[in-house]
C-alpha cells in the first residue's frame, strides 16, 4: 500500500513537472515571439525593408493619412543606422560618372584657354576667352584632399520652421544652402555656411538693374561670410549674362567671397547618373545635385528641409520654404521622385534625412 502511494506520488510529480516544464516552456517561446514581432529593432529593420523595395506610385499618399504616413512617423523614429558598404558603393559610382572632387566648378585646372565649353540642356557652345578665363579660380575651393567628415545640405522647405535643427546643422563641418536662402533663424536652419547657390533666374527677379545697384546684392550675400557663390552660368544660355555680372560686381565689393560657376559638363553627367538610376525628369533638384556632391565629398551627408509636400509627416500644413510660400516649380522638377530616392537611400544608411524636429 505504501509502495503503491509512494509510486502514486512520484507519478503526481512527473506528471506536475511536465506540465510546468510545458508552460514554462510555451511562455518562453511566447515572450522570445512577442519580442521578436514588438521589438523596435526587427520593427525599424522590416520599415526600412519596406521603403527600399517601395513603389513610386504610393509615394503620393505619404501625406494623405495613409498607412504609409504612420510607417514615414515610424521609420523617422528608428535611430538612423549608417552603412560604410552602401555609402562607399555610392561614393565610387558619383566619383567615376561625375567626379565633383575635380570637375564641380570650371576652374583654370579644369578648362583651358580657348576651349569651348558646351551648355548643360543644349547643344549650344560658349568660347572661353580670356575674359571668362580670368573669372574662373585656380582650383577647386573648399576642396580638401582628404575628403570631409560631416556634411548637412540644407535644402529650404517649410518643415524647418520650428524645427530646432539649427544648432544640429551648424555643427557639421560643412554647411551648403541652396538659392541664397536667408539664415536670419538661427534656432531652426543654423549660420554656417561653406557654399551657397544662386539662381540666374532669381537675380533677375530680385536684382533687376544689377549693374547699377550692386549694393543689395553684396549685403545679401555678406551674411554667409565668405562662402562660395555657386552659379550655373551655363545651363541655359539665358543665365550666362547674368552670371558673369554678378561675378564682376561682387568681385569689386566683396572680392574676398568669390563667385563661382558650375562646370556644366559635371551636371550633364550627373543628370545621365541619376537617368540610369531611374529618375527620368527634365531637370535635377538643386537639392539632389547638391546631395550628390556631398554624398562624393563627404563620409556623413545629412539633409535638412527636403521635403516636398504641402503638408508636414503629421499632416500639418507647410509653406514652400521656410521663409516664404512662394512657388513651386514643380512642373519641372518631378520632386516626390527624387524624394523617394532620398528616403530609399536613408533606409539603405547611405544619407540621412531628417525629416522631425531636431533634439
Ligand atoms: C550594408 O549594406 C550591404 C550591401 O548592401 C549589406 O550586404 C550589409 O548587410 C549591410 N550592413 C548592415 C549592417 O546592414
Ligand atoms: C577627378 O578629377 C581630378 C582632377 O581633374 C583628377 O585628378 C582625378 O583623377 C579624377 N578622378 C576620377 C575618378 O576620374
Ligand atoms: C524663427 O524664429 C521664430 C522665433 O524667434 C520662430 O517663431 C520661427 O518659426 C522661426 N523659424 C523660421 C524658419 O522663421
Ligand atoms: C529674414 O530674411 C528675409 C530675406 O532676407 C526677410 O524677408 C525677413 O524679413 C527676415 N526675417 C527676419 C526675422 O529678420
Amino acid at each position: 500500500m505504501a509502495v503503491f502511494h509512494l509510486k502514486l506520488a512520484f507519478l503526481i510529480m512527473m506528471i506536475t513537472m511536465i506540465c510546468h516544464t510545458i508552460v514554462v516552456f510555451r511562455g518562453t517561446i511566447w515572450i522570445v515571439r512577442n519580442e521578436m514581432s514588438d521589438s523596435p529593432n526587427l520593427q525599424c529593420t522590416t520599415l526600412r525593408e519596406k521603403f527600399i523595395s517601395m513603389k513610386a506610385s504610393i509615394i503620393k499618399s505619404i501625406t494623405k493619412g495613409s498607412a504609409v504616413t504612420e510607417d514615414l512617423q515610424e521609420l523617422m523614429s528608428c535611430p538612423y543606422e549608417s552603412n560604410s558598404t552602401q555609402r562607399e558603393h555610392r561614393r565610387a559610382q558619383l566619383q567615376f560618372c561625375c567626379n565633383a572632387t575635380g570637375n564641380l566648378f570650371l576652374t583654370r585646372k579644369n578648362t583651358h584657354q580657348r576651349q569651348m565649353i558646351q551648355y548643360e540642356t543644349s547643344r549650344k557652345k560658349k568660347r572661353v576667352d580670356d575674359s571668362l578665363f580670368k573669372m574662373l579660380p585656380k582650383s577647386t575651393p573648399w576642396r580638401k584632399k582628404s575628403g570631409f567628415q560631416r556634411c548637412a545640405v540644407v535644402g529650404n522647405s517649410g518643415i524647418l520652421r520650428n524645427s530646432c535643427c539649427g544648432a544640429e546643422i551648424d555643427s557639421a563641418d560643412i554647411v551648403i544652402r541652396l538659392n541664397l536662402a536667408p539664415i536670419n533663424n538661427s534656432t531652426d536652419v543654423g549660420v554656417k555656411t561653406s557654399l551657397v547657390t544662386v539662381n540666374p533666374s532669381q537675380i533677375l527677379v530680385n536684382y533687376p538693374n544689377l549693374e547699377k545697384h550692386p549694393k543689395p546684392l553684396a549685403e545679401r550675400v555678406s551674411a554667409y561670410g565668405d562662402a562660395p557663390i555657386a552659379v550655373s552660368a551655363f545651363t541655359y544660355p539665358f543665365c550666362t549674362g547674368i552670371s558673369f555680372t554678378v561675378h564682376r560686381v561682387l568681385q569689386k565689393l566683396r572680392p574676398e567671397q568669390k563667385v563661382v560657376f558650375f562646370n556644366p559638363e559635371y551636371l550633364r553627367e550627373l543628370f545621365r547618373y541619376w537617368k540610369r538610376q531611374g529618375l527620368k525628369e527634365l531637370r535635377l533638384t538643386t537639392g539632389l545635385m547638391l546631395a550628390s556632391v556631398a554624398m562624393e565629398l563627404c563620409d556623413d551627408v545629412h539633409l535638412y528641409g527636403f521635403w516636398p509636400f504641402s503638408k508636414d509627416l503629421f499632416l500639418r500644413p507647410v509653406t514652400h520654404h521656410y521663409y516664404d510660400d512662394i512657388g513651386p516649380s514643380r512642373r519641372m522638377h518631378v520632386m516626390p521622385k527624387e524624394f523617394l530616392k532620398l528616403l530609399k537611400m536613408h533606409s539603405l544608411g547611405s544619407i540621412h534625412l531628417h525629416l522631425t524636429q531636431c533634439r
